[in-house]
């Protein structure tokens, strides 16, 4: 099980996570949609302020998102015309058996308690849908990116993911996985922004905060990389997982 103080800490900072979180690159929602048609339903769980769901919608599929937190669903249909998330989540899909085709999750699977999430992702799925959870993950080969890690303590690299995402149960086939390169242009407030929005700054206390964010200001003005810069490119390896429910 997961930590539920940690799992539910977005909404506080929905307006803020929306503004600063990175997108998903077009090719990897493709890779994740294959052999999913135009008509077919398509469910985003653990959808947040619908960052995922807007890059689904803009492939022209029908999709509806489910979220547990009441703050990221009211940004979400706040800056999603049209779109009004369903409150449920993972363990408790609010949707008739077999009724969708595919099930993405965009940064949210680490969050779900696997062996209830399974069953339930494979009871609203019809036999042949597609499940497929997807991360943007920071890329950490590039020095100073693992050392702004380090300083916010973020846990989420593309190693663990790759060793810890192998199966989802016997009710899907196997796992296929494919990595996308991707990047955001944001200013050094902007990168800041972005990591308050982390599960670990909004829980941490007050001086954890402060030193995080004392070392987050030294590394932009002493880096060699980054001191100066108006504005940094922070890159990132998305890794997309993608099963058929048998
Ligand atoms: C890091 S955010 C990702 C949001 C969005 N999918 C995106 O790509 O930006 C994680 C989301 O998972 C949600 N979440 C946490 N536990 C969940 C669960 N058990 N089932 C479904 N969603 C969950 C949180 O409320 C939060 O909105």
């Amino acid at each position: 099980m997961t930590d539920p103080t940690h799992a539910l800490s977005f909404g506080a900072a929905a307006a803020d996570y929306d503004r600063f979180r990175p997108g998903y690159p077009e090719e990897a929602v493709r890779w994740a949609l294959d052999g999913v048609g135009p008509a077919d339903r398509v469910v985003d769980l653990g959808a947040g302020t619908g960052i995922l769901t807007r890059a689904v919608l803009a492939l022209g599929y029908d999709v509806v998102p489910v979220e547990p937190d009441p703050g990221m669903r009211t940004q979400l249909s706040a800056v999603t015309p049209g779109t009004t998330a369903l409150a449920g989540s993972a363990e408790s899909v609010p949707l008739p058996d077999g009724a969708v085709d595919a099930v993405l999750v965009g940064q949210a699977y680490h969050w779900f308690d696997k062996e209830r999430a399974h069953v339930e992702i494979a009871r609203v799925l019809r036999p042949g849908g597609t499940f497929a959870p997807i991360w943007n993950t920071r890329d950490e080969s590039v020095e100073w990116v693992a050392e702004l890690s380090r300083i916010a303590d973020l846990r989420d690299n593309a190693g663990d993911l790759t060793e810890k995402v192998t199966d989802f149960g016997p009710t899907f086939g196997p796992v296929a996985l494919a990595a996308f390169a991707h990047r955001t242009t944001l200013t050094p407030e902007e990168v800041v922004g972005m990591l308050h929005t982390r599960s670990y700054w909004l829980t941490a206390q007050p001086g954890e905060q402060q030193r995080v964010d004392r070392e987050l200001w030294e590394l932009f003005a002493t880096h060699p990389d980054l001191a100066g810069r108006e504005r940094v490119e922070l890159p990132y390896r998305t890794i997309a997982f993608r099963a058929r429910r048998r």
